[in-house]
């Protein structure tokens, strides 16, 4: 099968090269999934477990990308819930990642059922980043109707979806980011928007909730703007940032079928979009992730047209 493989992580994306490889089989509760679509996270080639196993072994040569959605096409030993021809979508798990590839084998349970009218690349486009939003802000943020969130980089793949998620539960969203993106992080739903090259952050408090994706000095000055029994939530890494009078949260997703089902619901009914940046063929995916100018919303390669 063709699939992008790295060997290099000081390279990062220009180490990228499309070669051949064996298809993958499917050890005990995994499906194969001939994949149709596939994501990538632009800083995935920084994570740990992109180049190691949970015992810490070098697994390179790489296969990266995590994002995924395509047609089973085989069930190792033991494996329930899906299917050989099921559509699916969903994440690989981070330590084996491999869906930048023509066939990937992924835990069942990481997978969840796609409906037939939702297209493959908007089901890629929307794992990553919703399960992120939806942990974040229902899971560890407990966000209530009512409260306030402060979403930051709510222009980018995982902030738009946090900004239509908490404008849907009822919350009021203040996004920030580039001043470029204002008029974005408007149309996916925030109330207001701060840019954070211009404008004063910390007029934007109090809050009852901060989703943090940029981490270091905003981390830091947004847990000042959280009132008391609120919570910052990270996705950026470990923090030092803490509310005087509240908690962080610094979380890596999870798949979750039942999640994922939840998400591919409000995209079919038009309650969530997608911030699709560039789609691209497996073919020119190493040059769609390596670009001349940084490209808004994510790259989503279809694998099979
Ligand atoms: N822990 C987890 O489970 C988890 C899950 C998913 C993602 N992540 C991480 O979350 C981060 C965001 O991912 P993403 O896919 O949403 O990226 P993205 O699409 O690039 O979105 C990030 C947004 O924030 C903006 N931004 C970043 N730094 C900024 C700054 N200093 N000032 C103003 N705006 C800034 C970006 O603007 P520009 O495009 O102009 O830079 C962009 O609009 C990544 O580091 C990713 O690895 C973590």
């Amino acid at each position: 099968m063709k699939a992008i493989v790295v060997t290099d992580q000081a390279a990062g994306t220009a180490g990228m090269k499309l070669v051949e490889r064996p298809e993958p089989q499917a050890a005990i509760n995994d499906v194969v999934v001939q994949v149709h679509a596939s994501g990538f996270t632009w800083d995935e080639l920084t994570w740990p477990s992109t180049w190691t196993d949970r015992l810490g072994r070098d697994r390179a040569p790489v296969i990266p990308g995590q994002e995924l959605a395509g047609v089973v096409t085989a069930l190792g030993y033991g494996t329930r819930g899906l299917s050989v021809g099921q559509r699916v979508f969903g994440l690989a798990d981070s330590y084996r990642g491999g869906t930048l590839a023509e066939y990937v084998a992924v835990e069942a349970r990481n997978l969840a059922p796609l409906p037939s009218d939702v297209d493959f690349t908007v089901a890629a486009s929307v794992a990553m980043p919703g399960l992120t939003a939806w942990q974040g802000l229902f899971e560890h943020g407990h966000l209530q109707a009512g409260q306030s969130v402060l979403v930051h980089g709510a222009a980018g793949a995982v902030g738009s979806m946090v900004t239509q998620l908490a404008r849907e539960a009822g919350a009021y969203v203040i996004g920030t980011g580039r001043a470029a993106h204002r008029q974005t992080a408007l149309d996916f739903g925030a109330q207001e928007f701060v840019a954070l090259e211009n404008d004063a952050l910390e007029d934007a408090g109090p809050v009852d909730l901060v989703f943090d994706l940029i981490g270091g000095d905003i981390a830091k000055r947004s847990a000042g703007l959280i009132r008391a029994g609120g919570t910052l939530v990270t996705i950026a890494g470990p923090t030092e940032a803490r509310p005087a009078d509240g908690l962080t949260i610094d979380f890596v997703l999870v798949s979750h079928r039942a999640q994922l089902g939840e998400i591919v619901q409000r995209v079919r009914d038009g309650r969530l979009w997608t911030n699709i940046g560039n789609i691209a063929t497996l073919d020119d995916a190493v040059a769609a992730f390596n670009p001349t100018k940084r490209i808004s919303g994510k790259t989503i390669i279809r694998v099979r047209p």
